[in-house]
């Protein structure tokens, strides 16, 4: 059930008439929604048509001012719960993601504080551009929720990814992250995420292919879910886009270890996605180290193994680890969730294509201790740390009764 004010901006895509049913849909939920179109949807479909769906008029032109007493675009940005763009095309994608404001559609996107959904519809190999992969991406950085379109028969032809989500798919993700909102809500979520760089000399440092992806979905994820989160993040390129989360940077395995032990006594849920190195080198140099004939070898020592010794010190905190496997990922995985005495490990094999580092996908399989096992299989590491999270809600659930 859907009780909200929902904005629905049709672009100019021939999917502009599964809006359509969208629209019907959403209404029949008991939605209250108001359609912007832009000039290229309303070719493929006549905003008459939005109108008799949504009972409300349907807003096409910026300079079309029904009421005098207030600005269309600012009052529909103010009076939208949820934005949804769908069909999303190449075109207004690459307009939002660069802060164009060029019609209603665009102006009233830039005045809202509300959040968005996109659900992209274009050809097969619009979809793979790299500006088009570029934008997606920047608009996920700043928080907007994609819905992926599937695969399927496009009206151009090929078969693909590109086709616009079903509108009852579409539905249910909405209502999924409605349901989910609360969820982590009154909870303290401490991540860390991404590689630890271990110096030589004021140059050099030793550091692996982490990006921190993952454990920055999972961080913002869990803001979404309503949780407080504190994020401890190695170097990386990620941001932050979410006030509810506090980014704490560090560099070295020492310092994670003293952060995470810092916050570790007032969390609820505690996930380790972090890449931490297991070595350093004994000395680390003042100067740069000059070359010299012959080899050089560098002497190194272990770090501290953060997990476990949350582990050991652990009351009431859920504590979730990472395994990143190359060969037998269950049997290092379940080896990991025992020794360092886990209440869950996300095993993860990084050989496998469209999982593991630098990677915009993950696939993973979640262990708990009473050894219940959950494959996740490929999806965008947002959509893995979503059900990784309603996972580890329904453990805390069993775990409390
Ligand atoms: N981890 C940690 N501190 C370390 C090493 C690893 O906290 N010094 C954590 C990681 O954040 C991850 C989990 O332990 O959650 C497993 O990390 P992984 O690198 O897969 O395994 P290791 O414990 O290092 O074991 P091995 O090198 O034998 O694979």
């Amino acid at each position: 059930m859907i009780q909200k004010n929902i904005l629905l901006c049709v672009s100019g895509g021939i999917a502009a008439y599964k809006a359509c049913a969208l629209t019907s849909k959403l209404t029949q939920k008991g939605a209250n929604v108001k359609v912007i179109m832009t000039e290229s949807a309303s070719k493929f479909v006549s905003p008459l048509t939005f109108q008799a769906l949504s009972r409300n008029p349907v807003y096409t032109d910026t300079f079309d001012e029904k009421d005098p007493e207030k600005i269309a675009h600012i009052d529909l940005a103010d009076w939208a719960e949820l934005i949804l763009i769908a069909p999303a095309t190449a075109n207004i994608i690459g307009k939002v993601a660069n802060g164009m404001a060029d019609s209603m559609l665009t102006t009233t996107l830039l005045a809202s504080q509300a959040p968005v959904y996109v659900a992209p519809a274009m050809n097969v190999h619009m979809y793979q551009h790299p500006a088009v992969i570029k934008n997606m991406r920047k608009l996920e950085e700043w928080g907007y929720h994609f819905i992926e379109p599937g695969a399927g028969y496009l009206a151009c032809g090929y078969v693909g990814k590109g086709r616009l989500e079903e509108p009852e798919t579409i539905i249910e993700v909405l209502e999924e992250h409605q349901n989910n909102n609360l969820l982590l809500s009154g909870k303290r979520v401490l991540v860390s995420a991404g590689p630890t760089r271990e110096k030589i000399d004021p140059v050099r440092f030793f550091t692996n292919r982490s990006t921190g992806k993952m454990g920055f979905a999972l961080a913002h994820v869990a803001a979404e879910m309503g949780a407080e989160v504190i994020l401890v993040s190695g170097p990386t390129e990620q941001k932050v886009n979410n006030n509810r989360i506090i980014r704490v940077d560090i560099e070295t395995a020492e310092e994670m270890y003293e952060k995470m032990n810092e916050f570790f006594s007032e969390s609820d849920i505690v996930i380790k996605a972090a890449a931490v190195a297991d070595y350093r080198p004994k000395t680390i140099y003042n100067q740069k180290m000059k070359k010299q004939p012959g080899e050089w070898n560098i002497e190194m020592e272990r770090t501290k193994d953060i997990l476990k010794s949350l582990g050991e010190k652990k009351t009431n905190q859920f504590l979730v680890g990472f395994a990143a496997e190359t060969n037998n990922p269950l049997e290092y995985g379940l080896d990991k969730l025992e020794k360092k005495n886990l209440d869950a490990i996300v095993i993860n094999n990084v050989a496998e294509e469209g999982a593991g580092f630098g990677a915009d996908t993950n696939i993973v399989t979640y262990v708990n201790r009473f050894h219940e096992k959950e494959e996740l299989s490929i999806a965008s590491k947002k959509a893995i740390a979503r059900k990784l999270f309603l996972l580890i809600d329904r453990d805390l659930r069993a775990d409390s009764q």
